[in-house]
C-alpha cells in the first residue's frame, strides 16, 4: 500500500490561505474540512473557498464535508475543483446513488464514519468507493487526542477491503501524529491526514515527510 499524507487546512491560518497551503506542496493530497454547524458543532468553509484554493494550488483537494445534506452539496464540491469528496454515512439519504454521482463528475468517492458508527452495515458498498474515511476523533475539531479504540475498526476494515480484493484506499483523520501514525498504518490505514501535526510544526513541509517515513516504517 502506498502511504499518502493528507495535510488538514483546519489547522492552518484562514487569512492566509493559499500561502498555507502552498507551504504543503509535496504532500499527496490538501484535506479541506467542510462544517455546516449542524453536523458537527463548528462552522468552516464553503463553495467559494474550495473554488479559490482549487485556483490557488496544484496538490489536489480532499473535501472532507461535515455537513447535513451532502447528497445535495457532495456534487457541487466535484464541480468547484475536488478531487475526491468524503460525505458521511450518517448524514446521506442515498450513499450508493451519492457515490456514483461524485464519480461520474469525475472526483474520487469517498465515505466517512463517525467513531460510533461501524462498518460491517455498509460492507456491501464499499465496491461504490474510492475510499473509506475512518475518523479517530470526533468530528468537528482539530487538535484532539486520537481515539485508540479506532484501531479494530481500522483493522476490521483492512480485513473486509482484502476479502472483497478492492482498491479501495483507507483513510484516518483525527489525532494523526508521529505518536499515532505508525499504529495506523499498522492496522491497515494508507492515506493519513494531519492538521495541528502539520501547521503546527515550524515547516509543515518537513513535518509532512516525517509522518510519510514513519507510516511507511
Ligand atoms: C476534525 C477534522 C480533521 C481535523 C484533524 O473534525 O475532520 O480533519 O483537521 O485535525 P488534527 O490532525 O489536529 O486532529
Ligand atoms: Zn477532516
Amino acid at each position: 500500500m502506498a502511504v499518502q499524507i493528507s495535510p488538514s487546512i483546519l489547522s492552518a491560518d484562514f487569512s492566509r490561505l493559499a500561502e498555507e497551503a502552498k507551504a504543503v506542496e509535496g504532500a499527496d493530497w490538501l484535506h479541506v474540512d467542510v462544517m455546516d454547524n449542524h453536523f458537527v458543532p463548528n462552522l468552516t468553509l464553503g463553495v467559494p473557498v474550495v473554488e479559490s484554493l482549487a485556483r490557488a494550488t496544484d496538490t489536489p483537494l480532499d473535501c472532507h464535508l461535515m455537513i447535513e445534506n451532502p447528497d445535495h452539496w457532495a456534487p457541487r464540491y466535484v464541480e468547484a475543483g475536488a478531487g475526491s469528496v468524503t460525505f458521511h454515512a450518517e448524514a446521506a439519504a442515498a450513499p450508493v446513488r451519492l457515490a456514483r454521482e461524485i464519480r461520474a463528475k469525475g472526483a474520487r468517492a469517498s465515505m466517512a464514519l463517525k467513531p460510533a458508527t461501524p462498518v460491517e452495515p455498509y460492507e456491501d458498498l464499499l465496491s461504490e468507493l474510492d475510499m473509506l474515511l475512518i475518523m479517530t476523533v470526533e468530528p468537528g475539531f482539530g487538535g484532539q487526542a486520537f481515539l485508540d479504540i479506532m484501531l479494530p475498526k481500522i483493522r476490521r476494515t483492512r480485513e473486509l477491503i482484502s476479502k472483497h480484493g478492492l482498491e479501495l484506499w483507507l483513510q484516518v483523520d483525527g489525532g494523526v501524529s508521529a505518536s499515532t501514525i505508525e499504529r495506523c498504518a499498522e492496522a491497515g490505514a494508507d492515506v493519513f491526514v494531519a492538521g495541528s501535526a502539520v501547521y503546527n510544526a515550524d515547516d509543515p513541509a518537513a513535518a509532512v515527510r516525517m509522518l510519510r517515513d514513519q507510516a511507511a516504517a
